[in-house]
């Protein structure tokens, strides 16, 4: 690279994800702390109305972790043993192992190449008579196929629970994700837009299930007029206050942290443009993607582990993008599972990796990642 490659000192290290947390909002988390109100109380009440709004839904209701999301999602459905759930073939684990903590299986559907999410038109032939509900995940923050994916719920009367975990703020149509189905799961994970050091969020339209998570969220505890009741058997899988301050302030500049992914998802797309063996994320008519991560796929002539490396070395954080949920011991083992019938999860999982986003991700760094990117390309040949 000559004189153009720009040096990168352990210092530099450019991280694949930065919490992007104010000074302001560190003061607003220290009053928190200060009052000594730590558990769920007014500070989640106020992330909750903020995020009902944010998402035009009826009831925000906040826990523990995406995962806790989840759970709770599949609980509040009543969903369990005997029960089937189709979830792609290609996400992050907790998609699936979320299903088989209520007891139900897991029934994996391979991914499209183009969104990295469920194939819409591959679910119909895996729908069987124990089938209860579908959970397509947003995966990298690029909106699922959910036109096509509510019509097949509709028909077959199954319920949706989206996995929205990575795409908080992402659109259909100008239609929040998060309002396709029954149920939405958000998670605050310092990797995603929004963090509160672990955390998650679930929406829904519907008071009776908003009821039943806020119950099985709380240790299964109902009070009415002052008298406290244990109704089920719950779990705590509340938020802190002092987490919920750090949501709160972090969704009022929402826009502008989105706007700032956009930003440099445009600055990725015209620099690494020209690298033929780097096949770019796509953008989707009518699909407002948030990049949660900005994914790309090494082409099969590399090794993406490879390019990892090396970006490594150039001190660049990069990961692969997410499972191949068929490839890992729970699933290929419990189901036998065989890697010819999930081709694209499997060629996601081997070639797909992701790249630095987030607000500390500008065009200088991006500069950079390019350079690496193309260093590496020169130490294969
Ligand atoms: C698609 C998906 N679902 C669920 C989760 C779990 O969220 P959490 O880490 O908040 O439990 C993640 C986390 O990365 C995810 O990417």
């Amino acid at each position: 690279m000559g004189g153009q490659e720009l040096a990168l000192t352990g210092n530099d290290l450019i991280q694949l994800a930065k919490p992007n947390i104010t000074d302001k909002t560190i003061d607003r988390v220290v009053q928190i702390l200060k009052s000594g109100h730590l558990v769920q109380g007014e500070q989640v009440r106020r992330f909750e109305t903020c995020l009902r709004e944010y998402l035009d839904a009826n009831h925000a209701v906040l826990v523990s972790s995406g995962t806790a999301a989840l759970h709770l999602s599949l609980i509040a459905l009543n969903i369990g043993p005997g029960d089937e759930v189709i979830v792609p073939a290609f996400t992050f684990p907790a998609t699936a192992n979320a299903v088989e903590l209520v007891g139900a299986k897991p029934v994996l559907v391979d991914i499209g190449l183009r969104d990295f999410c469920i194939d819409a038109q591959k679910i119909e032939a895996k729908i069987t008579s124990k089938t209860k509900a579908i959970m397509p995940v947003h995966e990298f923050g690029q909106p699922a196929d959910m036109e096509n994916i509510a019509s097949i719920a509709a028909l077959h009367n199954l319920k949706i629970i989206e996995d929205a975990a990575c795409a908080l703020g992402a659109e259909i149509n100008g239609k929040m994700i998060g309002s396709f189905g029954e149920l939405a799961c958000f998670s605050f994970h310092p990797r995603k837009a929004i963090t509160t050091g672990e955390g998650g969020g679930v929406a829904t339209q519907d008071e009776e299930i908003a009821n039943r998570l806020r119950i099985m969220r709380n240790h299964g505890i109902v009070a009415e007029k002052g008298i406290v009741d244990f109704v089920a058997a719950g779990l705590n899988y509340r938020m802190t206050d002092f987490q919920a301050a750090l949501g709160y302030e972090q969704l009022a500049s929402f826009d502008d942290i989105i706007a700032k992914r956009l930003e440099a998802a445009g600055i990725y797309d015209d620099l690494l443009s020209s690298i033929g063996w780097i096949q770019l994320p796509e953008k989707i008519n009518g699909r407002k993607m948030v990049y949660q991560s900005y994914h790309v796929m090494i082409d099969a002539t590399m090794s993406r582990d490879r390019v990892m490396a090396s970006l490594k070395k150039s001190g660049i954080e990069s990961n692969i993008g997410a499972y191949a949920l068929n490839r890992l011991s729970i699933y290929r083992k419990k189901y036998n599972l065989k890697d010819v019938d999930f081709p694209n999860a499997v060629d996601a999982f081997t070639r797909g990796m992701v790249l630095p986003m987030g607000n500390h991700v500008g065009f200088k760094e991006i500069q950079s990642i390019a350079a690496a990117l193309q260093k590496a390309g020169k130490r294969r040949r």
